[in-house]
């Protein structure tokens, strides 16, 4: 029998004005726009905002329904949006951030969930080039991760069907 092991590395900072600079304006409109969401239901606004490779910047927020299953996560609106509005322009950071209005908290970075990371994965194969995650609450540490793949262990892609 062989043993096989994946692991990843990211960065931890412990503070916002460690990241490089256009990280910290894209987090920062990741923090503003959380305000946009539509979660009546949960009241976990999360907001992510996206630096395309024409330097343009596209956000998106998270967009619940009344039956649950409807709504869609803050990352996969973004995508939706960066792929309609600029089709075939690679995206090179997203930063995330939210903010829990039942508790009010927002201090550790959240990861994208399952859903969002097969999405993700799926814009960064397309684009043949990573997509840098930048993670964080309001407040409090920043995770940088440098692609979605890492987040995915053993993906399953359409590769795997040819
Ligand atoms: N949510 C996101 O927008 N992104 C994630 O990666 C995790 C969860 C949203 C979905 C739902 O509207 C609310 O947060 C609570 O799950």
């Amino acid at each position: 029998m062989k043993k096989e092991q994946i692991s990843f590395s990211y960065e931890v900072l412990n503070a916002i004005e460690l990241l490089p600079e256009a990280d910290q304006e894209l987090l920062k409109k990741a923090r503003e726009v959380t305000q946009l969401a539509y979660a009546p239901y949960s009241r976990f606004f999360v907001g992510a905002a996206a630096i395309l490779q024409n330097g343009k910047i596209i956000t998106g927020t998270n967009q619940e329904n009344a039956s649950s299953p409807v709504g869609l996560c803050a990352e996969r609106v973004l995508l939706s949006a960066a792929a309609s509005l600029y089709a075939g322009i690679p995206i090179q950071t997203i930063a995330i951030s939210y903010f829990n209005k039942k508790n009010g908290k927002s201090e550790h970075p959240a990861a994208p969930c399952g859903i969002c990371r097969q999405t993700l994965l799926e814009y960064e194969l397309r684009q043949q080039q990573p997509i840098r995650l930048v993670l964080a609450g309001m407040e409090g540490k920043v995770f940088v991760i440098n692609d979605v793949k890492s987040l995915l262990p053993l993906y399953f892609s359409g590769a795997d069907m040819r």
